[in-house]
C-alpha cells in the first residue's frame, strides 16, 4: 500500500473515532437529546378537539403522510376555534376553503391560528405543500351545522 494511502486511511479512522467521541460527549456529558416528536404527547394523542367555552373550541390537528388527524371535524355554526397544527413526519400545509386559514404543518413545531365559522356548510381542508406520492389525496373537512348540539370529530386518535 502506498504511503499516502496509509496516511489517508489512518486519518479517516481517526476522524471516525473523533466524531463518535463527540456524539458520546454530547449525549453523556452534556445530556443533549434529539428533539421530541410532539405528536407523541398530549394533547395530540388523546382529545384533539375540546370545548373551552360556550362557543369556543380547541383543535389539535396533526398532519402526516398522507392524511389529517382528525379527518372530519363537526362543529356548530358560530364556533370560534383555536387551531393548533403540527406534523408527525415532514412539512405539510393546511388550507381551508372559503376561509382565511393557511398554515404550515412543521414537524417539531406547533403553528396557531384562531378562526370563527360564521356560515354553515362543508369546508374542505387540504395540504398545499407538496409532500410526496399521495399529496393530492391529503384532505379533510369541517362540517359546520346549524344544530349547536353537534360537536364531533372522526378519526381523532393516532
Ligand atoms: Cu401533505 Cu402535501
Amino acid at each position: 500500500m502506498d504511503k499516502s494511502e496509509k496516511l489517508a486511511l489512518g486519518l479517516s479512522g481517526l476522524l471516525l473515532v473523533l466524531f463518535f467521541g463527540a456524539i458520546m460527549y454530547a449525549a453523556v456529558a452534556k445530556d443533549i437529546d434529539v428533539p421530541t416528536c410532539i405528536t407523541d404527547m398530549d394533547p395530540f394523542v388523546t382529545d384533539t378537539l375540546f370545548q373551552t367555552g360556550p362557543d369556543t373550541y380547541e383543535l389539535q390537528m396533526v398532519a402526516r403522510m398522507w392524511a389529517f388527524q382528525p379527518s372530519t371535524v363537526r362543529l356548530p355554526v358560530g364556533s370560534t376555534v383555536d387551531l393548533y397544527v403540527t406534523s408527525q413526519d415532514i412539512i405539510h400545509g393546511f388550507k381551508v376553503e372559503q376561509h382565511n386559514i393557511n398554515l404550515m404543518a412543521v414537524p417539531g413545531a406547533i403553528n396557531y391560528m384562531r378562526v370563527t365559522f360564521n356560515k354553515p356548510g362543508e369546508f374542505m381542508y387540504a395540504c398545499h405543500e407538496f409532500c410526496g406520492a399521495a399529496h393530492h389525496t391529503m384532505a379533510g373537512r369541517f362540517i359546520i351545522e346549524e344544530n349547536d348540539e353537534v360537536t364531533e370529530m372522526i378519526g381523532g386518535s393516532l
